[in-house]
């Protein structure tokens, strides 16, 4: 049976982008490059995304193209049904755990869009702080926001790869874009921005060592969405003309860019009312709004626009990473207990608003839910982003560069002989050996190993 496929280029570069496109972009991206040498940061994450997520993106494609399946199928597909094929569930069980505390998270942008339309975001900094703890630990409010973003994605998944996926992304996209650049225009037009602009930008020699390399190889995979069983899927939907390397490299500078013109939107705000900028959600939720309302204090119209825009384009850039997560599990559920598409995304979607349930209350309705000190948001970001990302990427390398018989590998690289695929001794050098050797060292440094 012929398998469905994207159906433009155009598609697969805007769904696949979306992917990678996501929080990660917005809270992390910026923080660590101000504080990690500005400019020079940005060339290190540069030289990550092109000489390790790219080529780690390209193996993925490869696993999920040629397999033609959900990414533990494929896995199985590629590997002849060797027990390499473990790699592909647990590609699907990361992408799974991921969705539910992604999604609490998501849900709470689309509570701040709320909030800044109700006009609840004024007040001091402790307000801020006040308010996002007070709303974050409630019992409610949060997860009913979860199920609302949850159910948004299921109504895109359940439409399937090209009226669903596709036809999203190619409308949230570009309103993304469309968004970040005005309020990068907003943001670098207040007094003070260029402080915030040379800060992001100024190249910082004395700012390195060995700790900024490996931040940025994490950042660069996680950014990209690598070993969460997201691109295998995906590329398992593309055509057989698509040429995967191209893609990659386009998905990775639309990625970066974002990045970047995220830094332009936050930085130069934050400096011109003197709010040194921190990362992760107290960024988001805490610092920014109380950013955006006072360096716009003199037109608070303007403030509110762009608050309300702000929140608008964090919940975009989450729902499209959603999409991508939720269609994981989904394609998995759809081909293995061989139930209906709509059936198997609506199977996910409750299983996913369960545990985002269960991650939300975590943080402070139910203290029972913390263990070991930790609450299990924490953990399952931990344990997806630190532990499970880690070893999927590093065993898909291996996969790739030392099982897979370098014809298959070649045949999809070069499409089957028609592309030249003259980085092709490069990338499977990378992939053989620089991509392992790099993910170990980022494993065994987390755990203060090395
Ligand atoms: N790449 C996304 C981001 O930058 C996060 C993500 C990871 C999304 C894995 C899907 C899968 O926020």
């Amino acid at each position: 049976m012929e398998r469905v496929n994207f159906g433009s280029r155009l598609g697969i570069i805007l769904a696949t982008a979306g992917s990678a496109v996501g929080l990660g972009n917005v809270w992390r991206f910026p923080y660590m490059t101000g504080e990690n040498g500005g400019a020079v940061f940005i060339l290190i994450y540069l030289g990550c995304v092109l000489l390790l997520g790219i080529p780690c993106m390209i193996s993925e494609f490869i696993i999920g193209r040629h397999g033609q399946a959900n990414t533990a199928r494929a896995f199985r597909n590629v590997s002849g049904g060797t027990p390499w094929t473990i790699i592909g569930y647990m590609g699907v069980m990361t992408g799974f755990l991921i969705t539910g505390y992604y999604a609490v998270v998501s849900g709470w942008c689309l509570q701040y869009i709320w909030a800044s339309l109700a006009g609840h975001l004024k007040g001091d900094p402790q307000y801020f702080q006040h308010y996002f703890q007070a709303f974050s630990a409630d019992p409610v409010k949060p997860i009913f926001w979860t199920v609302v973003i949850l159910l948004a994605t299921y109504l895109i998944v359940e439409h399937g790869v090209r009226s669903g996926i596709e036809r999203a992304s190619k409308v949230l996209m570009p309103l993304l874009f469309l968004l970040l650049l005005i309020i990068v225009v907003a943001s670098c037009m207040l007094p003070g921005a260029a402080d915030g602009i040379r800060f992001l930008l100024k190249p910082d020699l004395t700012a390195l060592n060995g700790n900024v390399f490996l931040g940025a190889l994490g950042q660069a995979f996680y950014s990209l969405s690598i070993a969460m069983g997201c691109i295998c899927t995906y590329a398992s939907y593309f055509s057989r003309q698509t040429n995967l390397t191209q893609s990659a490299v386009q998905i990775g500078v639309i990625d970066c860019l974002v990045a970047v013109l995220a830094g332009l939107m936050i930085f130069p705000a934050a400096f011109s009312v003197g709010v040194s900028p921190d990362s992760g959600p107290s960024l988001i939720f805490i610092t920014l709004p109380n950013v955006f309302q006072q360096a716009f204090a003199a037109l608070p119209v303007v403030g509110y626009i762009v608050s309300l825009l702000f929140y608008a384009l964090l919940s975009m850039a989450a729902l499209t990473s959603l999409i991508s997560l939720v269609e994981v599990s989904t394609a998995f559920v759809h081909e293995e207990a061989r139930v209906s598409r709509k059936r198997a995304a609506l199977i996910v979607t409750i299983a996913c608003c369960i545990v985002g349930a269960f991650c939300s209350l975590s943080l402070g309705a139910s203290s029972s839910l913390v263990i070991a000190g930790r609450s299990l948001f924490d953990w399952f970001d931990f344990i997806t982003g630190q532990i499970f990302l880690p070893v999927v990427g590093f065993l898909t390398s291996i996969f790739i560069g030392w099982a897979v018989p370098h014809k298959v590998v070649r045949d999809e690289f070069t499409n089957w002989g028609t592309l030249r695929g003259r980085y092709f001794h490069l990338y499977l050098f990378l992939v053989k050996y620089v991509c392992p050797v790099c993910i170990l060292f980022i494993f065994l440094h987390q755990f203060g190993l090395i």
